[in-house]
């Protein structure tokens, strides 16, 4: 506790820009029930190392639930009702996902989110992911609700253009980042992670982006 009381899972809300802003612990409460649930997914849509349309394979394993999945491969990014490894759709959405997604807009007045689509990111010590705009989806107003579970990360946060500086936002377990509006096409990446082990992801971080994409 610090001298206003305030204990380590207090949820805080630090503002990065219009329409951006970090909700510290707004999941910490709920992370068992969250990992279970991606476990869930996980057992039914495995993790899988994607490539990109150039052919590099991406170091960060992937996985996604949701009516819609974010894809790669030599055809190019796009959004699948389908996961390619099963031939089957891709998961139900956890509840507990949707429930959180529209909660983590509502606290930054975004009325109604509902994603359609949930990408699962697991990242191991060293792995990057380099600077980047989210423009699969097909209607830039829904925001990007992006939940991190695990070993810590450095996320950047950059402007519109590539080269614009980007800011370094420390995220921990339980941490929630969201961005929409005028902040909808900032480019953001991930530092590489520390080596570390986290007491309940072990050598993971998981990042779950909710999105609606269809
Ligand atoms: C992403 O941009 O898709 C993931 C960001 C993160 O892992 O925090
Ligand atoms: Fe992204």
């Amino acid at each position: 506790m610090d001298l206003f009381g305030r204990g380590d899972d207090v949820v805080r809300r630090e503002d990065l820009a219009p329409g951006a802003a970090v909700l510290r612990n707004l999941v910490t409460a709920r992370a068992p029930a969250l990992l279970a649930a991606i476990d869930g997914v996980l057992q039914q849509a495995p993790l899988r190392n994607m490539v990109t349309p150039g052919g590099l394979t991406m170091s960060v394993r992937m996985s996604n639930c949701g009516a819609l999945g974010w894809l790669s491969d030599r055809r190019g990014y796009r959004y699948g009702a389908v996961d390619p490894l099963s031939g089957q759709p891709w998961p139900d959405m956890p509840v507990l996902f949707r429930e959180l997604a529209a909660e983590a807009a509502d606290r930054i007045g975004i009325v109604d989110f509902v994603p359609d689509a949930c990408l699962i990111n697991c990242y191991e010590p060293g792995m990057k992911l380099s600077l980047h705009q989210d423009r699969d989806e097909r209607d830039f107003n829904a925001p990007i609700v992006s939940v991190s579970l695990g070993l810590p990360a450095v996320f950047l946060f950059g402007g519109e253009s590539r080269s614009d500086p980007a800011r370094r936002v420390p995220l921990g377990h339980g941490d929630v980042v969201v961005w929409g509006g005028p902040s909808r096409l900032r480019f953001h990446g991930v530092l590489p992670i520390k080596e570390g082990v986290h007491p309940m992801t072990g050598r993971f971080r998981y990042n779950l982006t909710l999105r609606k994409a269809g």
